[in-house]
């Protein structure tokens, strides 16, 4: 799936791992202020020009060592405006990877979750756990990937 096909895709889960639950409003909110400050109208074909040449020169860098395949970790994804913006490069080149995106905050997470949860190459992790006493701690990387 392309990524200029996200419209039809919403709300249809294809993409694996964390979903969002019980997000407030605020939380809703939150997701689309940041999303909305990356692109015009949240329209994802539309990146304002900071992001775009930002995350640009971050593709460039990256592209050279990404073959059809390759396993990508996004680790710290936000509202997904990196990794949107990285598919859309290989989906121009029909290259096709896994791509796995990590964050602890909900609310911008769940709008990557809503942008990207349509695409089967792609992998939601919520870098943060609870333990039994309820103290919050980050996830060991080796473990969030778990043997990927
Ligand atoms: C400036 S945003 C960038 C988001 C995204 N990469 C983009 O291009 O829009 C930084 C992200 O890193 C996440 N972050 C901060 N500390 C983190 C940590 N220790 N582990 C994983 N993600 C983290 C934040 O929640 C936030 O979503």
């Amino acid at each position: 799936m392309r990524i200029d096909n996200l419209s039809t895709t919403m709300g249809t889960a294809v993409a694996t791992g964390w979903e969002p639950e019980k997000l407030s409003d605020a939380d809703v909110v939150d997701g689309e202020a940041y999303h909305r400050a990356l692109y015009h109208n949240g329209n994802t074909n539309e990146p304002v020009n900071w992001h775009k040449n930002s995350v640009g020169k971050l593709i460039e860098t990256a592209m050279p060592h990404i073959v059809d395949g390759s396993l990508v970790v996004d680790y710290g994804s936000g509202t997904g405006g990196s990794a949107i913006e990285l598919l859309k490069s290989l989906d121009e080149r029909g290259m096709k990877i896994e791509l796995v995106l990590i964050d602890p905050l909900v609310s911008w997470f769940s709008k990557a979750r809503e942008l990207l949860g349509g695409r089967d190459d792609v992998h939601f992790e919520l870098s943060i756990e609870n333990d039994s006493s309820g103290r919050t701690s980050f996830r060991r990387l080796e473990d969030i990937l778990d043997g990927r």
